[in-house]
């Protein structure tokens, strides 16, 4: 990362939708990425799960309970259980805690599939290679699973097979996915298999070992959480000294951006791309 002092003369903040413009529509749907990409989101960030038979699918929890209309744990489920599931309802108070007759919800299933069905991350990877300018991704791998290396494996299939891995010829070469993880383990495999895709440590403690900036071997890049910077603003700058960027999670609120402003932070992780563009005077 280029040392700047003079804030002016900064490269501009990096804006990544959290789950899609996830505070517009369901999280993790098409619909979501569909109007982060419409924001200007500068990229997607995506958690991946590797279903029952072997699919890599965009879903947050262990379980899908939160989110749709079913239960039961991703990696039990095959796509096409998932596939009958409606994944956007709740985000309408149709289900959930307190509506849980999912009589009383509306059809939304027949209204906008794109905003219900369950996403696989080869539909999004679709998505971003049709898109009319260039949109990254931020990639999260959940752990523990039970699918733990072979989720790694097949993304990194999926990445190559999408052209996000550096071809054998190419020189000049800008890496188009990150990778992020609260597991340096699962970072480890990502890169034993694609070296030249970048890694982001998600850290939501500042433990003693990461306290001075520095990461897990071989990770480029910092993923601290927005608490740990209202509790240590330093890091920032000691993580830059580090060698690393810094890419924060979750910055939604007014306060929580400008202190990354002030910060120098990289990139900020959203789920209100629109707002933190205004607000970074970027739209
Ligand atoms: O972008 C990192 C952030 O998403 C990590 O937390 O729980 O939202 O996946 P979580
Ligand atoms: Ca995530």
């Amino acid at each position: 990362r280029p040392a700047h002092d003079d804030r002016s003369s900064r490269p501009a903040i990096s804006v990544i939708a959290h789950r899609g413009a996830s505070e517009d529509a369901p999280e993790h749907t098409l619909a979501a990425y569909r109007k982060a990409i419409e924001d200007g989101a500068d990229a997607l960030e995506c958690d991946v799960r590797l279903t029952a038979d072997g699919h890599l699918v965009c879903v947050h929890d262990r379980r899908v309970n939160r989110t749709s209309n079913g239960r039961g744990a991703v990696s039990a489920l095959e796509l096409a259980d998932l596939a009958s599931l409606d994944f956007g309802s709740w985000k309408d108070g149709a289900y959930g805690p307190d509506t849980l007759d999912p009589n009383e919800a509306p059809d939304r299933q027949l209204e906008d599939p794109e905003r219900t069905s369950v996403l696989t991350l080869e539909r999004l990877l679709e998505l971003v290679a049709d898109a009319d300018r260039r949109v990254e991704l931020a990639i999260e791998t959940k752990h523990p699973t039970r699918w733990a290396g072979q989720v790694e494996e097949r993304l990194v299939e999926l990445l190559e097979r999408f052209g996000h891995t550096k071809p054998a010829r190419a020189e000049e070469w800008i890496p188009s996915v990150r990778v992020m993880s609260f597991s340096a383990r699962s970072l480890h495999r990502v890169r034993a298999a694609a070296p030249e895709i970048p890694g982001v440590y998600l850290m939501q403690f500042l433990t003693p070992r990461h306290r001075d900036g520095r990461l897990p071997p071989g990770v480029q890049i910092a993923g601290p959480g927005i608490r740990i910077l209202r509790a240590h603003p330093e890091y920032v700058a000691k993580a830059h000294r580090a060698g690393h960027q810094v890419h924060v999670w979750t910055v939604n609120e007014a306060s929580d951006v400008e202190l990354c402003r002030e910060l120098g932070v990289d990139a900020v992780i959203t789920n209100r791309p629109k707002q933190v563009r205004n607000q970074l005077g970027l739209a």
